[in-house]
């Protein structure tokens, strides 16, 4: 079953250097239980590609046009939808821990406002247990304690898990993930993908990820593609297109990147 289904997605950026096509005609699709991982250089349109397909680019400074059905609903065309699928079926892990969360809000209330949003009808005190569960499902040990925390007395891998437990209490079909560990040390990393996959494995919930990173597109990905300029120079299955990369810029891109030897074979 398709989750994401992007035909011909472009999206010209307005700046002050003049219009931007950052985006040049990209299509792909991501399914149940699938990770669809993106790979390129910096600058190249990752972001932006992720972006559009969760309708967030500001509409007077991108231009977006193409196909982007996420559960059949083309949030392109309707991009009022889209708002409305954000939060419900779709949820975005971001990069930045430390700046995604409120520093003068505790753990379990912003857990708490998004279980709401999710059911307006929940009592403080099921927020609580629910909330509890979720750090719990996310392996965050004493999780009714972690609650009262405020997010400068949790560590950044405590951070990026309370942010996937807030993803989870979504309940996503689609998770968009832009570089969620590049802020963590590469022993939390591994951690915190391990924990995505664990999840996905329960929930069947489909992944879009965004890296530069070919150790993580490698132990994630079931395929990628490689983002240049716009436009996806080369895509495939994970195996197919680093172990036999077809063009010269998806090898350079592999040998920019230091081949981290825990995950070899992995
Ligand atoms: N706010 C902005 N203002 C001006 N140009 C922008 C803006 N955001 C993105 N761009 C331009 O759009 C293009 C794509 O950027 P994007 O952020 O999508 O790349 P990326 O692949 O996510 O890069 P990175 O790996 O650095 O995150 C680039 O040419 C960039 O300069
Ligand atoms: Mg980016």
């Amino acid at each position: 079953m398709t989750l994401l289904d992007v035909q011909d997605l472009q999206v010209d950026l307005m700046t002050a250097g003049g219009v931007v096509r950052a985006v040049d005609g990209v299509s792909f699709t991501v399914g149940r239980s699938e990770t669809v991982t993106l790979i390129g250089e910096s600058g190249s349109g990752k972001s932006t590609t992720a972006m559009a397909v969760q309708a967030l680019l500001p509409r007077n400074l991108a231009v977006v046009s193409g196909r982007c059905l996420i559960d059949g609903v083309d949030v392109v065309a309707r991009p009022a939808e889209a708002a409305r699928l954000r939060g419900r079926t779709i949820a975005m892990i971001p990069q930045d821990p430390m700046t995604a969360l409120s520093p003068v809000s505790t753990i379990g209330r912003q857990l708490g406002e998004v279980l709401v949003r999710k059911d307006s009808g929940l009592s403080r005190a099921a927020r609580r247990d629910h909330a509890a569960e979720l750090l719990d499902a996310v392996r965050i040990t004493e999780p009714r304690r972690r609650l009262d925390a405020y997010p400068h007395q949790l560590s950044g891998g405590m951070l990026q898990r309370v942010l996937i437990a807030m993803a989870l209490a979504i309940d996503p079909h689609l998770l968009v993930a832009d570089e969620p560990t590049s802020a963590l040390d590469v022993t939390v990393q591994a951690g915190i993908l391990d924990l995505l996959m664990d999840l996905q494995d329960r929930t069947s919930a489909g992944i879009l990820m965004i890296t530069h990173d070919i150790g993580v597109a490698r132990l994630v990905s079931d395929r990628v593609h490689v983002m240049r300029d716009g436009r996806f120079v080369e895509s495939g299955e994970v195996e197919a297109v680093v172990g036999a990369p077809q063009q010269d810029y998806t090898r350079r891109l592999l040998d920019a990147v230091p081949r981290l030897g825990a995950w070899e074979g992995a």
